[in-house]
C-alpha cells in the first residue's frame, strides 16, 4: 500500500516545525526557491546528496528520507494482535481521499466500538450488518470533518455513545457525547481501551490503545507525521514520549495510509528516527 505521504509532504511538515518558508529552506539546503517547490509539489526527486543535505538542515533522517524519496521502503505488513479481539479496517471515501476507520470487536462478547467515522460512513454501516454486530460506542481520535463528519448518520443508526478528548472542539452530531479524562479506561465487552494523548494534530488528539495496537489517528503515519494543526512541538513530543516509547511490537494504525509498528518507525520514520529517548 502506498505512503499517506510522499517527500514533498514530508518537507512541508518538517518546514511547518521550524517556522520556515520555502526560501529558508532553500537558502539552508543551498537551492533555488523553485528547486524547493518542485519538490514539494512532486515534480523533481532530487539525487540523494541533495536529500541528505535537505534532510540535515531540516533536522530529519537522511537514510529514511532518501528511501522514502526512493519508494524503497514500507513498513512490514501487519501480524494480527494476538489479543482477544478483531481490527477490521475500513476504508471511508471522502470525495477520493480515503480514511481509515476501524471496528474493533470483543470476540467473547461481540461488543463492538467504531474508530472514527468517516465523512461518508455507509461502508461502516453495511460492514458492522455484515458482520452482524452493532456498535455500542464510538470512538473518535479527533473531530476533523473526514473522520468525525458522519458522526450524526452512525449515531442515529447504533443510538450509542461517543468519546471524545475534554479538550478537543466538540463534533456535532452526537448528543451523548463522554468527555475522556486523564487516567480513563473505556470498557469493551471484556477489554480494557486506553486512551493516549497525541495532541497537536488538533488541541485534543487522543490515540485509543488495546493489548499490543494502537489507533493512533492522525498524530503518526508510516513513514511521516500528521499535519501540526495545532502544535508542532507538542504532535512531535506526544509521539515521541507517548506512542514511540511502547514496545516495539505495538501496532499503530494511523487513519491515513497502512498500518505500521512502532519499532518500524523508530527505524524508518525521518521525522523521528534516532529522536526516541526511553
Ligand atoms: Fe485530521
Amino acid at each position: 500500500m502506498e505512503l499517506e505521504d510522499e517527500l514533498g509532504d514530508i518537507l512541508g511538515k518538517a518546514r511547518d516545525g521550524k517556522g520556515w518558508t520555502q526560501a529558508d529552506l532553500a537558502k539552508s539546503a543551498g537551492l533555488s526557491v523553485g528547486d524547493i517547490a518542485r519538490i514539494e509539489n512532486y515534480e523533481w526527486t532530487p539525487e540523494e546528496k541533495v536529500i541528505f543535505k535537505i534532510a540535515d538542515v531540516l533536522d530529519l533522517h537522511g537514510p529514511s528520507l532518501s528511501a522514502i524519496a526512493g519508494e524503497k521502503w514500507a513498513p512490514e505488513e501487519e501480524t494480527p494482535d494476538p489479543g482477544p479481539f478483531n481490527i477490521v479496517c475500513i476504508n471511508v471515501l471522502m470525495g477520493l481521499y480515503p480514511v481509515k476507520c476501524y471496528l474493533l470487536i470483543c470476540r467473547e462478547t461481540r461488543a463492538t466500538a467504531v474508530v472514527d467515522t468517516g465523512g461518508n460512513p455507509e461502508t461502516i454501516i453495511k460492514k458492522a450488518r455484515d458482520l452482524g454486530v452493532k456498535p455500542e460506542k464510538i470512538l473518535l481520535t479527533h473531530t476533523h470533518p473526514d473522520h468525525a463528519g458522519g458522526l450524526g448518520q452512525l449515531t442515529r443508526e447504533f443510538g450509542c455513545p461517543t468519546w471524545v478528548d475534554k479538550i478537543e472542539p466538540r463534533p456535532s452530531g452526537s448528543r451523548d457525547l463522554r468527555m475522556i479524562e486523564d487516567d480513563d479506561t473505556i470498557t469493551l465487552g471484556k477489554l480494557n481501551i486506553e486512551p493516549v494523548a497525541t495532541r497537536g494534530h488538533t488541541p485534543g488528539g487522543i490515540s485509543y490503545k488495546i493489548n499490543e495496537s494502537v489507533f493512533s489517528g492522525d498524530a503518526i503515519f508510516a513513514g511521516s507525521m500528521g499535519r501540526a494543526n495545532a502544535s508542532w512541538s507538542g504532535l512531535f513530543e506526544s509521539v515521541t514520549q507517548n506512542l514511540l516509547t511502547l514496545p516495539d511490537k505495538t501496532r499503530l494504525y494511523p487513519g491515513h495510509g497502512p498500518a505500521t509498528t512502532v519499532g518500524e518507525e523508530k527505524q524508518h520514520n525521518p521525522f523521528f528516527c534516532d529522536k526516541v529517548f526511553q
